[in-house]
């Protein structure tokens, strides 16, 4: 009985934690969302044009950060502040996990750029 009583402030500590615990993005339904994005990210996130940046295989909370920031005017970029604006929250979450998904091509980035496919290096 003791013991369990004990238990009772560490489950309790638990439930309270769980609302902090972010809600996972839909990588489905961040794929639709996503499409607009394909155009300069590629469909994948890995881009062959160097000026636009790999999403492909990011982080989650790296590409819902960047996309916040984007959206508060905390980064400024005139393309990028445009497409941000028109995001909810879950939007983020869920274009997130869907360029998280995607397989990352910096690894192999001679390889991709000269269309291989294959790693052919390993410096950049
Ligand atoms: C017309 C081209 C274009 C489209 C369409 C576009 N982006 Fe971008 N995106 C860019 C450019 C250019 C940058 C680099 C901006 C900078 O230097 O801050 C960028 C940067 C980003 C970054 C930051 C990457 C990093 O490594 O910091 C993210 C995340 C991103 N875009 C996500 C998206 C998403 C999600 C969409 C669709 C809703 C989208 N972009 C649509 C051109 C585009």
């Amino acid at each position: 009985m003791t013991r369990t009583l004990r238990l009772v402030p560490v489950l309790a500590a638990l439930l309270l934690a769980v609302p902090v615990v972010h809600a996972a993005g839909n990588a489905a339904a961040g794929k639709k969302k996503a499409v607009v994005c394909f155009a300069c990210h590629g469909e994948n996130g890995n881009s062959l044009d160097g000026q636009y940046p790999r999403l492909g295989g990011q982080y989650p909370g790296y590409i819902v950060q960047a996309l916040k920031e984007y959206k508060d005017g905390q980064r400024h970029n005139p393309i990028m502040v445009g497409f941000a604006r028109t995001l909810t929250a879950q939007d983020r979450e869920d274009i997130a996990a869907y360029f998280a998904a995607q397989k990352p091509a910096l690894w192999t980035l001679r390889g991709e750029i000269s269309g291989s496919g294959k790693r052919q290096g390993t410096s950049l």
